[in-house]
């Protein structure tokens, strides 16, 4: 226990000097599912509140802006554990109407060098119906549904595939998620196009025209795609956009891996801002815009704030920062609003998007 004291009280550096190159010796897929089990202890991890981090976006209060990104929590194992590691909200999934198991290991990468991961996990998952049932006495902690579509459903069969998830799902989240930019199950990134994308968006809203839909979209997209993204978004009833999901580039690494999969971390850094920015310059302003890929400190969350994002996500920097990092990133976002004159985080919003746009 007195050990534990000591990790959590050294927070980062000693996670970054002594935690994680010993974490960093095995298979990064066996160390997750061990931090599974010990992320619901709560031990190294930390929260902090500042009333000048919070905000209340489509009707839900966010602590503050900082949450989880899709892909770690898969089945909403540990949802209740998320605010003790300063979390604002966690998106669980990918979630799919029937439960399967993914590619074969190994399936994650690490790429120290650059800050990155590789993954082709493939939507494993236990299934909508599984997820459903471990959502159902969840706290009042802020929790977005990422739905992906089932590897062995045809793309003409994907509107109603997401359905199904979605209605085994319905009422438990703040949020849902059309996951089409994962690319790591065949066929699902032209779901991005303009008439799937607004079969599965329509056939959502048919079924529940209260619940919040977003839809996260790739790195990878050309300007005209996004701006087809931002179409069916305002003609469907979207609640915002999720920017954005790994890249299958592999521009600029120190080493390539040649493994196939989604690059995360550091290296999709440049490619998500770009994209949260023109996504920003083009949008209605009443969309809500979530800024996801390669944070790593309160400059990375301040950055995608003023390009056009009302909340943040990250999943590889917490990898490389540990448990501390969020708590770390909330008292720095503090401070630099101290610094800036700042009188809340909603006050950088936009700020430097003319730039970009
Ligand atoms: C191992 C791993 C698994 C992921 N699984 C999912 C997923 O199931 N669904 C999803 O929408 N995104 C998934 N992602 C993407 C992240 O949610 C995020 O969009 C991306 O990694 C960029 O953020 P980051 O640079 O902070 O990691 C995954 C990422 C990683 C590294």
């Amino acid at each position: 226990m007195r050990y534990f004291r000591t990790i959590h009280n050294r927070g980062v550096g000693f996670y970054q000097s002594v935690l994680r190159p010993l974490a960093f010796r095995f298979d990064p897929e066996w160390v997750h599912g061990l931090a599974g089990r010990l992320i619901d202890t709560g031990l190294g991890g930390g929260s902090f509140t500042d009333p000048r981090l919070q905000q209340t976006l489509f009707g839900v209060k966010f602590a503050n802006p900082v949450g989880l990104a899709a892909g770690f929590d898969k089945n909403a194992e540990h949802t209740a554990a998320w605010p003790n590691f300063g979390f604002g909200h966690v998106e669980i999934g990918t979630v799919t109407a029937r439960p399967q198991p993914g590619n074969p290991r190994p399936r994650m990468f690490r790429l120290p060098e650059d800050q990155g991961l590789i993954n082709r996990m493939g939507f494993n998952n236990a299934g909508a119906e599984v997820v459903a049932g471990h959502l159902r006495n969840r706290d009042a902690f802020p929790i977005g549904i990422n739905l992906g579509k089932n590897k062995d459903t045809e793309p003409a069969g994907a509107a109603t595939n997401y359905l199904l998830a979605f209605e085994k799902l319905r009422g438990l989240g703040d949020y849902y998620v059309i996951n089409v930019s994962s690319p790591n199950t065949p066929g699902l990134r032209s779901l991005q196009e303009k008439g799937p994308l607004m079969e599965i968006l329509g056939t959502l809203r048919n079924a529940d025209a209260a619940a919040r839909f977003f839809i996260k979209v790739a790195p990878d997209l050309m300007p005209s795609a996004l701006d087809d993204v931002i179409s069916v978004a305002h003609d469907g009833g979207a609640t915002g956009l999720i920017a954005t999901n790994t890249t299958i580039s592999r521009d600029g690494l120190t080493r390539d891996p040649h493994q196939d999969g989604g690059l995360s971390g550091r290296p999709v850094r440049e490619k998500s801002d770009a994209v949260l920015a023109h996504l920003a310059g083009n949008c209605n302003l009443d969309l809500i815009l979530i800024g996801v890929g390669g944070i790593f400190g309160a400059d990375d969350v301040i950055r995608k704030i003023q390009l056009g994002a009302h909340l943040t996500q990250l999943y590889t920097g917490w990898i490389y920062g540990g448990p501390q990092l969020v708590p770390t990133i909330l008292r720095d976002l503090c401070a630099r609003m101290d610094r800036d004159g700042v009188r809340n985080i909603q006050e950088y919003h936009r700020q430097e998007l003319p730039r970009f746009a």
